[in-house]
C-alpha cells in the first residue's frame, strides 16, 4: 500500500484572468520509507505540492489518497486530526512561536493533543536531547542561531511521532554546516523507518535522498531513484551543465534554478503565472 497517491492533482489559485495553475495534473506515488527530494525553479509548485501532501491545502481537481484514505471525503476536523497524527512539518522560516521558550514550542503539539503538562515537558525535553539542543531548552527563539532554530522546529515536528515528515526548504536559510546537521537529522528520521519529503534548491543535498522529483511549471518533468551518499545523476548533470540536448530541453527550468539558488523571497515567486487551463473547470 502506497503511503501517498496523487492522481491527476491540479491546484488553481485565484479566478478569471488572474488564475494561476500551480499544479497541473500531477501524478505521484510515494511508498512508505522513501526519502524524496523535490527540486525545481521558484514558482514551479513545490510548496503547493507540499501543502497538499501535508493536508494544509486541498487539490482543486484530482484525487489524493494518504494511507489509502481518500482525503477529499474527510471533513475539516478529520483532516486536521489525520494531519496532527500522521504528518510533521518543517518550514524554511522555522515557524516557532516567538513568545514561547524552545521547550514550550516543542511541547505545543502535545498540548493540542491533551497530554498533561508533566508528560509534555518530559517528552519535549527528550526530543530536544535527540536533536542535540537540550541545553537550549529555556532559551527564547530569538536567542538561537538559525541551525538551532531549525533543530527545535524538527523536534516539534517529531513530537507526535509522525510517519511522514514534510520539509519545505528546511535548509533554505542555513549555512552549509547547519544544513548538514539538519539533513543528518532527517536522515536519522528516515533510518527509523519514516517517510521524508523535502524541497531543496541545492543539488548537493540529493545525496541524502533515495529519489529525486524534478518539477517545472506545475508538472513533474523527471523522477529518478537515487543512491544515498551520491548526488542524483540528473542534478549533477544539471549543475555541471553536461546534459544532452533532449535532457537540456526537458530540464531547462531546473538548470536555471540551480544557477540562481533563489530563496522564498525571490522576485519570481510573487509573479502570477498564467497558463491555459486545458479546458478544465475553474474553481
Ligand atoms: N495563495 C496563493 N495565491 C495565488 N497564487 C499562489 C498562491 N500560492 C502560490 N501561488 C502561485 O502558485 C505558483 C506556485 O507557487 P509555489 O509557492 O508552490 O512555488 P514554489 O515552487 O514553492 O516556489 P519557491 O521555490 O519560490 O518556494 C506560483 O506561481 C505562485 O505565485
Ligand atoms: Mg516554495
Amino acid at each position: 500500500m502506497a503511503l501517498i497517491e496523487l492522481q491527476d492533482v491540479s491546484k488553481l489559485y485565484g479566478f478569471g484572468d488572474a488564475t494561476t495553475l500551480a499544479l497541473d495534473e500531477v501524478n505521484l506515488t510515494i511508498e512508505k520509507g522513501e526519502f524524496v527530494a523535490v527540486m525545481g525553479p521558484s514558482g514551479c509548485g513545490k510548496s503547493t505540492l507540499m501543502n497538499i501532501i501535508g493536508l494544509l491545502d486541498r487539490p482543486s481537481h484530482g484525487k489524493y489518497r494518504l494511507q489509502a484514505k481518500s482525503v477529499e471525503t474527510l471533513r475539516p476536523n478529520q483532516s486536521a486530526k489525520l494531519r496532527r497524527d500522521t504528518i510533521g512539518f518543517i518550514f524554511q522560516s522555522y515557524n516557532l512561536v516567538p513568545r514561547l521558550n524552545v521547550l514550550d514550542n516543542v511541547a505545543l503539539p502535545l498540548m493540542y493533543k491533551g497530554v498533561n503538562v508533566t508528560n509534555r515537558i518530559k517528552q519535549a525535553s527528550a526530543m530536544l536531547e535527540r536533536v542535540g539542543i537540550q541545553e537550549r531548552e529555556y532559551f527564547m527563539p530569538n536567542q538561537l542561531s538559525g541551525g538551532q532554530l531549525q533543530c527545535a522546529a524538527i523536534a516539534r515536528a517529531l513530537i507526535n511521532n509522525p510517519k511522514l515528515i514534510v520539509a519545505d526548504e528546511p535548509t533554505g536559510n542555513l549555512d552549509s554546516e547547519s544544513s548538514r546537521l539538519v539533513m543528518e537529522l532527517l536522515a536519522d528520521i528516515h533510518k527509523n523507518g519514516n517517510t521524508v519529503i523535502f524541497v531543496t534548491h541545492n543539488p548537493e543535498l540529493t545525496r541524502y535522498a533515495t529519489r529525486v522529483v524534478y518539477m517545472h511549471d506545475g508538472s513533474i518533468i523527471h523522477d529518478e531513484k537515487t543512491v544515498i551518499g551520491r548526488v542524483a545523476s540528473t542534478a549533477k548533470k544539471v549543475a555541471e551543465k553536461s546534459l544532452t540536448s533532449d535532457e537540456e530541453h526537458l530540464l531547462a527550468g531546473v538548470s536555471t534554478m540551480m544557477k540562481t539558488f533563489p530563496t522564498k523571497d525571490s522576485e519570481s515567486k510573487t509573479k502570477s503565472r498564467k497558463k491555459p487551463l486545458k479546458g478544465k473547470k475553474k474553481s
